[in-house]
């Protein structure tokens, strides 16, 4: 999502006349995007920030702006600890940027920018994208799911959804400018609703779009999966058969403090509704140790469901309180730090075993891979992804070309990775 919104603010820029650059020492403004998900991603940013501003002492008049989620959240109190920062922007107020930059040419007080937007979809604005295979396509803002332990729609406001004529807009556009594949973005992607367009029927529109051959959309709420989505998903070959599942807990009562809104049941049957209609599906999730009050059981439900559910990837973190949040005013974070550790190396372990033989299964047979550039490691060889979005390397040779689809035998696997020749 923060990858979007910066592309967007770069478009937002770009279209007003600001030139960008990717050398910090060159650069008049500098402007940081921010994720409060989590506490340490929040302490990185102060790190951060006093790393740019030594940028000053070379460049007196530099603009050094803090932006997303983080300014939200610490709004003017940034300014306590780092008040060298000329510029606080909430992420509701992106439109506004290039007024406020320059209206601190004549100001040499900090512009803070915290506005909310109920309706603010930054329609016909073209974000500046990445090149690649993969363009992100915001779908909708905000969350009004309240889960306890989110901080969310504290710092990205109400829920609402972009109107799906301007979607597609974008991803013709998208598709034009050469992308193939599109990732539909949103809290809670799955809820989208514009008038009568739920999010099934605009996934089949965006998978019809002509040029664009693979639609991924990320993160989607368990408890949204209608049986007409899965049959959309499991009909239209260009939506990928992967989808990212948040467990959070797999423990009952501890979903419920979270205020998530299934039991540890209805988890399983959203997996078994999406395994019986889409069977090599793959599935990745989230899921949180050391909520509040979670006992050795609670988490011996999450270390078991894991078993059971087999995910083909993870993110695993601590629980990490946040203000503001229900959690945070009316639970105790009464899990131990060393508990939570050791609970989350525990979910680690056991995923990376469960992610090696998930990846084992690969071994004999062809997939086929988006290529979209040379690996990182080695620099003969590919690499690209599957429609199970598992990362692949292969040889490189000749008859490739970047950004097409191509049939991969794989020959060996790690955890993360499948190794293969083309066919
Ligand atoms: N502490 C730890 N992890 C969190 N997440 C969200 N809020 C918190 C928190 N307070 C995790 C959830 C979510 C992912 C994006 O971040 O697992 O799905």
């Amino acid at each position: 999502m923060n990858k979007a919104d910066s592309e967007l603010i770069i478009g937002l820029l770009t279209q007003d006349g600001f030139h960008r650059t990717d050398d910090e020492e060159q650069a008049d403004v500098i402007l940081v995007n921010t994720c409060a998900i989590r506490e340490n991603a929040e302490q990185r940013v102060l790190g951060r920030m006093s790393e740019l501003n030594r940028h000053k002492h070379v460049n007196p008049e530099l603009v050094l702006g803090l932006c997303g989620c983080v300014s939200q959240h610490l709004g003017e109190k940034i300014l306590d600890k780092a008040p060298y920062i000329d510029l606080v922007v909430g992420p509701d107020a992106y439109r506004d940027l290039p007024e406020t930059l320059r209206s601190l040419d004549q100001k040499h007080e900090p512009a803070l920018n915290l506005s909310w937007d109920r309706v603010e979809h930054y329609l016909d604005i073209n974000p500046v994208r990445e090149p690649g295979v993969n363009g992100w396509v915001t779908i909708m803002r905000g969350c009004d799911k309240m889960c306890a332990f989110c901080i969310v729609p504290y710092v990205r406001g109400r829920e609402r959804s972009t109107p799906h004529k301007e979607i597609i807009r974008q991803v013709q556009r998208l598709a034009h400018e050469g992308y193939r594949e599109v990732t539909l973005l949103g809290q809670t992607v799955n809820k989208y609703e514009d008038g009568d367009v739920d999010f099934a029927s605009l996934v089949k529109q965006v998978a019809e779009v002509s040029g664009i051959e693979r639609v991924r959309f990320t993160s989607p709420h368990p408890s949204h999966f209608p049986d007409h989505l899965i049959a959309t998903m499991a009909d239209h070959p260009e939506i990928c058969a992967h989808t990212h599942l948040p467990l959070q807990s797999g423990s009952s009562t501890t979903l419920e403090r979270m205020r998530r809104d299934y039991t540890a049941e209805e988890f399983l049957s959203v997996v078994k509704r999406l395994r019986d209609r889409i069977p090599n599906i793959a599935l990745t999730t989230d899921v949180i140790t050391g909520f509040c009050g979670e006992t050795d059981e609670e988490f011996q439900a999450t270390y078991d469901m894991m078993s059971e559910v087999k995910f083909d990837a993870a993110f695993m973190f601590k629980y990490s309180p946040r203000s503001g949040t229900a959690a945070y005013k009316r639970l105790e974070d009464n899990v131990p730090e060393h508990v939570k550790g050791e609970r989350l190396t525990a979910i680690i372990d056991l995923q990376k075993d469960i992610s090696m033989l998930n990846n084992e299964a690969y071994i004999g047979r062809t997939v086929n891979v988006l290529v979209e550039g040379q690996s990182k490691k080695d620099p003969e060889k590919l690499y690209g992804k599957t429609d199970t979005f598992k990362t692949t390397v292969f040889p490189d040779h000749p008859g490739i070309s970047a950004h097409t689809i191509v049939s991969v035998d794989v020959t060996h696997v790690s955890p993360f990775t499948l190794f293969g020749e083309v066919r």
